[in-house]
């Protein structure tokens, strides 16, 4: 009679607290563990970043332009989140039951906005307007530093996976892709904002803010 080669392998069928997905990585040599809690970390910076992305993208006020590239980037790094918690929870884990733990671990440090003494800043108090601190080359210049930390995070994490869990890196690399094209505008805004020089991005506007073309593909994945 023909076998097939595929239809069991360690896990008993019908085992539910063993899980074949993980099994293969571990096969192929992944730190399951290692990985989901770099996963968790990589979360926690896209998190913290859509945070501290809305303080940002609020003063560049005066600076419709952008404005509107920092929203686009906020709502990306959002999707980004969205797109990789599932991937936590297939992997037998869970982001953090306290948002403060969560926050903490973040692999990217805080985008504070400029010259608020490392966010402890306090306005308002008197009644006053908030105004904003920091120019908008201020602004700039965090905003290219976050996403050049989130280059290197999802870059990280396409190293640990590639041929060996075809998934995680599926999405990292998706993820890998929006970072890459946000460092660029960030560089093109900064070099003429701060420098006076025109160096391109090649970008246009998204289509609608956040659009994520790359993190949020509704026809095949949409979290
Ligand atoms: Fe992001
Ligand atoms: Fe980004």
């Amino acid at each position: 009679m023909e076998t097939k080669p595929h239809a069991t392998g360690t896990v008993k069928a019908g085992d539910v607290t063993r899980r074949v997905g993980i099994e293969q990585m571990e096969r192929r040599g992944v730190n399951v563990t290692e990985l989901r809690e770099k996963l968790i970390d990589a979360a926690a910076a896209e998190f913290t970043t859509y945070y501290y992305y809305t303080i940002l993208r609020n003063f560049l006020a005066g600076h419709e332009d952008y404005k509107e590239i920092c929203e686009d980037a906020r709502l990306e790094d959002r999707a980004h989140f969205e797109l990789m918690v599932p991937r936590i929870y297939e992997l037998g884990g869970t982001i953090p039951f306290d948002i403060r733990e969560f926050a903490d671990r973040a692999s990217c440090p805080d985008a504070y906005l400029p010259n608020t003494d490392g966010g402890k800043l306090r306005w308002g108090l008197d009644g006053q307007d908030a105004t904003s601190p920091a120019s908008a080359a201020d602004i700039l210049t965090v905003l290219l530093e976050a996403e050049r930390c989130a280059i290197r995070t999802w870059s990280e994490i396409c190293d640990l996976t590639l041929g060996k869990d075809p998934r995680t890196y599926e999405l990292a690399m998706r993820i890998l892709n929006e970072e890459i094209e946000h460092e660029a505008w960030l560089i093109e805004l900064l070099s003429m904002e701060r420098d006076g020089v025109s160096r391109p991005s090649g970008h246009f506007r998204r289509g609608e803010p956040g659009e994520a073309p790359f993190s949020k593909n509704r026809s095949f994945y949409n979290p």
